[in-house]
């Protein structure tokens, strides 16, 4: 969470520049922004509240400067708290991403020295410590003995108004330094500078770099000079774009399709691999937060249906705590599409530990779980930036469906799945399809409450489908596992509570419909999503009978509903209040 951009540069930018950069990282925080720059030796800082949107700086041109898209975590959103944070004689200005936990004690220790805090957060601490090793060593020294004094996983960058230096460490979240033509840029990920650099240095953690007319790459916590391995990144505009969409959610959404077709095509042999390392392993776990965790119990269907293999899965903030039984056969398959999610990042800490073998499933490449990872498979869904997963989700579930089977040794039939399913997936995007939706979204526009049901592999469905309305129409809904709606929930149930049911063709059908019954008797609106109208159903969402791949449809028909709804209330889905897209702290 929260965005860092910066450059240092032999030739003189605009300010407005570090504006531009931030917005490409807002995915990762939009509750506040700030930029400081340094004129002669002075730092001028320019902050505010809310997402950048159409804002506008007035800070001069300068050849050093950083920025700061901020995600709250120690004190409210308000300018003071916003980034970059000062010393007491306003020369050092740092902009944090992480959480410095011994803060509060650092802050009494700087207190009691005569150090001034003007804001509530943890960050401002790291500023007043650079600014109290000054008085005895050079900076780089000051940074790394101030880093060295915190704790918690944090990527931090400094600047001082007496030094032509960035400097940066970290032991968390991403940051990247793009070497450009006589400057260097860093960013807490590439999208940020790619179009200033083709040469890239993706820092690990405990690593400090030093940015001037040179770079240096230091190890933390001694400082010992370490050489820099370059990477070549590519700039591709076209990603970073709307393009005629109105939003980002609704453009991933429609690019499903092709993802499908590239893994039915293009997968076999990695999936291939990957299924003979499970039947290998000796207890395999996947592992997932949010959308990421519904696509891993999706796959435990998958598994337990297709392949008649058990795979278990938690999600991944709860799997810390059911560490103890892995051992050095268990096999680890973590499913992030942003490779940074504090959540699973920790559970494969604990798993490498215990020599576990860790494959990632990601869509970026390069960063912290996909070094974490033993083996490494790309969505190759290509960037992501609603903060809301649509896209990814459906990566995630056309792998795992064609892993499922090709352990069954039948992967050519996943592939006619994933063709089928594109197709169809077509079907829903059609402008007559989307009218539909979009009535059913104008009838759910006046509800607090909707509760989405589903059994089997239609399940995880359900509660996908609860988490995209939640997320950007901050309409309460709740995913049900059909069979538990007498054990409590049907109490919700009143008259014209709308209620979402997924009835595919399978095994479930007949059981989940008693339960849309159940709902109707008691008042409750039924929208149905199945391959057959039925006289239970108030609106009805076709979704062709696709066997094992319809799971891959359905949803498809809830992310419109849920984008519709959204944009109905005239919220902007893909900056949803309080979400960031890297989920960087616990
Ligand atoms: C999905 O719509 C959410 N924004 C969220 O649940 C997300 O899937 C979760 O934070 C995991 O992210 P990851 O895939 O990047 O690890």
């Amino acid at each position: 969470m929260c965005g860092i951009y910066g450059f240092v540069s032999e030739n003189t930018h605009q300010a407005g520049e570090i504006l531009e950069g931030l917005k490409l990282l807002e995915y990762r925080g939009y509750d506040s922004w700030g930029v400081a720059v340094k004129i002669k030796k002075q730092i001028k800082v320019e902050k505010s509240i809310g997402k950048i949107g159409n804002d506008k700086i007035h800070l001069p041109q300068t050849n050093l400067g950083l920025g700061h898209t901020r995600w709250a975590t120690h004190g409210g959103v308000t300018v003071k708290n916003a980034h970059p944070h000062l010393d007491c004689k306003k020369n050092i200005a740092v902009v944090h991403n992480g959480i410095i936990e011994n803060y509060r004690e650092l802050k009494k220790e700087l207190s009691k020295k005569g150090h001034k805090f003007i804001s509530e957060t943890d960050t401002e601490v790291f500023a007043h410590l650079v600014e109290e090793f000054l008085k005895k060593e050079g900076f780089t020294t000051a940074v790394k003995d101030a880093f060295n004094k915190i704790r918690g996983l944090n990527a931090i960058v400094v600047m001082n108004s007496l030094s032509s230096e960035i400097i940066a460490a970290k032991t968390g979240s991403p940051l990247v330094v793009g070497v450009g033509n006589e400057e260097f840029f860093i960013s807490s990920d590439s999208l940020g500078i790619a179009q200033h650099a083709k040469k890239a240095l993706f820092l690990k953690d405990n690593e400090m770099v030093v940015l001037g007319k040179d770079i240096q790459l230091l190890s933390l916590p001694k400082g010992a000079r370490l050489s820099p391995k370059f990477e070549e990144i590519e700039y591709i505009q076209s990603l970073e774009e709307k393009g005629k969409y109105q939003h980002f959610m609704l453009k991933e959404i429609m690019e499903q399709p092709a993802i499908l077709e590239n893994i039915s095509q293009n997968y076999q042999v990695t999936i291939q691999d990957l299924g003979k390392k499970i039947k290998k392993a000796f207890g395999t776990y996947f592992v997932g937060a949010g959308t990421a965790y519904y696509a891993c119990l999706a796959g435990a269907y998958l598994f337990s249906k297709i392949a008649k293999v058990h795979v278990n899965t938690e999600p991944a903030s709860e799997f810390n705590y059911l560490e103890d039984f892995l051992t050095p056969k268990s096999l680890i398959i973590a499913l992030s599409q942003s490779e940074e999610t504090i959540d699973v990042i920790e559970p494969l800490q604990r798993a490498k530990k215990r020599n576990s073998k860790i494959i990632a499933i990601t869509n970026v490449q390069g960063s912290t779980i996909y070094r974490l990872a033993n083996e490494k498979i790309l969505l190759g869904a290509g960037p992501e930036k609603a903060v809301a997963s649509t896209k990814a989700y459906l990566a995630k579930l056309s792998i795992l469906l064609m892993l499922a089977f090709s352990m069954k040794g039948q992967i050519k039939q996943a592939e006619t799945l994933l063709i089928k399913g594109a197709k169809e997936i077509r079907r829903i995007l059609s402008p007559k399809y989307l009218k539909k939706i979009q009535k059913i979204a104008r009838f759910l526009k006046s509800k607090e409450h909707v509760f989405i049901i589903g059994r089997g592999v239609s399940y995880p469905s359900a509660l996908e489908a609860a988490l995209k309305i939640r997320e950007v129409s901050y309409v309460h809904a709740e995913g049900i596992a059909g069979g538990e709606l007498k054990h409590g929930p049907i109490a919700l149930i009143e008259k014209g509570t709308p209620c979402i049911v997924f009835a595919p063709n399978d095994e479930t059908y007949n059981a989940i419909m008693s339960n849309a019954m159940e709902i109707r008797a008691r008042g409750g609106i039924i929208i149905g999503i199945s391959f057959r109208d039925s006289e239970v159903f108030d609106h009805y969402l076709e979704v062709k009978d696709l066997k094992e791949a319809t799971i891959l449809v359905q949803i498809v028909t809830i992310q419109l509903l849920a984008y519709y709804l959204a944009v109905l209330k005239g919220y902007d889905p893909d900056r949803p209040r309080n979400l960031a897209k890297s989920v960087t702290v616990r």
